[in-house]
C-alpha cells in the first residue's frame, strides 16, 4: 500500500474567511451575480483574449474529482478552419436528431427553447471549448488506470468552468450535438476519450435573445429541504 502524507491546511494559502454578515453576503453577491448568466445562442464576432479562456479552464481544473484523477481534457478551438469543421459534423448529426432520432419526447422537451439543427455560432463565437471526460488515466500524465466518478468529476468541472467565464464577462453556451464521437476524429483525441459537451464562449450578439422559458428557474423550497 502506498504510504499517504498530509500537510497542514495552516499552511497552504488561506480560502475566504468573513467576519459576521460578511459571509452571507459574499454568498448572496456571488448569487445575484450567478443569476445574470443566461446560455446565449447568439454570439459576436469580437474576440476575446486567449489569457482569459486559460485562466477560466484553470480554475475549472481545480475541481474535485474522483481519486484526484483529474479526469478532463479541455480542447480549445479558436482557429476558423477547426471551428468550421466542428461546425458541419455537428449541423449533420442535429439534422437527423432533430428529423426524428431524438423521439417525439425529446423534441417536445426542447421546443419551448426554439433550437433547430442550424449552429452558426460554432463559427461566430471566438473560442469553442470541448470538454473531454477520460475513462482512463491517473494523476500522472503517463499513467493508465482507471477512472472514478468521471461524469461528475467532468461535470463539477464543466460548472466552474462556465462559472469562472461568466464572472469574466464572457456568455457562454451549453452544446451538446447527438452524438459527439466525431470530435475525437477532429481533435485527434484517444478513444478513451468521450467528448462531453462543447462550451461556446464570446460576447453576446446585440440583439441576442433568451427563451422565456429558461428564464422559469424552481424556488428554494423546490430544490431545497432541511431535515
Ligand atoms: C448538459 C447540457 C446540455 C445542453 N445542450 C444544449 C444544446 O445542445 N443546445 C442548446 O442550445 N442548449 C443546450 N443546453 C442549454 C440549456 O438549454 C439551458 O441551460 C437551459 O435552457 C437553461 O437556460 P440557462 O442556461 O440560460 O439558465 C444544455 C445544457 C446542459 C446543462
Amino acid at each position: 500500500m502506498t504510504e499517504h502524507t498530509h500537510v497542514p491546511l495552516a499552511d497552504l494559502p488561506p480560502a475566504p474567511q468573513h467576519d459576521g454578515d460578511e459571509a452571507l453576503n459574499a454568498i448572496r453577491r456571488f448569487a445575484d451575480t450567478m443569476k445574470t448568466r443566461h446560455t446565449i445562442r447568439d454570439f459576436s464576432e469580437e474576440p476575446v483574449e486567449r489569457a482569459l479562456i486559460e485562466a477560466a479552464v484553470e480554475a475549472a481544473g481545480r475541481a474535485p474529482s474522483g481519486a484526484n484523477h483529474q479526469p478532463w481534457f479541455f480542447a480549445v478551438c479558436e482557429g476558423q478552419d477547426i471551428k468550421r469543421r466542428i461546425r458541419e459534423a455537428a449541423e449533420e448529426e442535429e439534422r437527423a436528431f432533430y428529423d426524428g432520432k431524438a423521439g417525439q419526447e425529446w423534441l417536445d422537451a426542447l421546443a419551448p427553447i426554439g433550437t433547430d439543427a442550424s449552429k452558426p455560432f460554432l463559427e461566430t463565437a471566438p473560442y469553442l471549448i470541448v470538454c473531454f471526460a477520460q475513462k482512463r488515466g491517473g494523476l500522472e500524465a503517463s499513467d493508465d488506470k482507471k477512472n472514478y466518478y468521471v461524469t461528475e468529476s467532468v461535470g463539477l468541472a464543466c460548472g466552474m468552468l462556465l462559472t469562472a467565464l461568466h464572472l469574466g464577462g464572457l456568455a457562454t453556451l451549453t452544446h451538446t450535438p447527438n452524438p459527439m464521437k466525431f470530435l475525437n476524429e477532429a481533435l485527434d483525441r484517444p478513444s478513451t476519450e468521450k467528448a462531453m459537451m462543447i462550451i461556446v464562449v464570446g460576447k453576446p450578439a446585440a440583439d441576442a435573445t433568451v427563451p422565456e422559458h429558461a428564464l422559469k428557474k424552481k424556488t428554494l423550497d423546490e430544490i431545497m429541504r432541511i431535515y
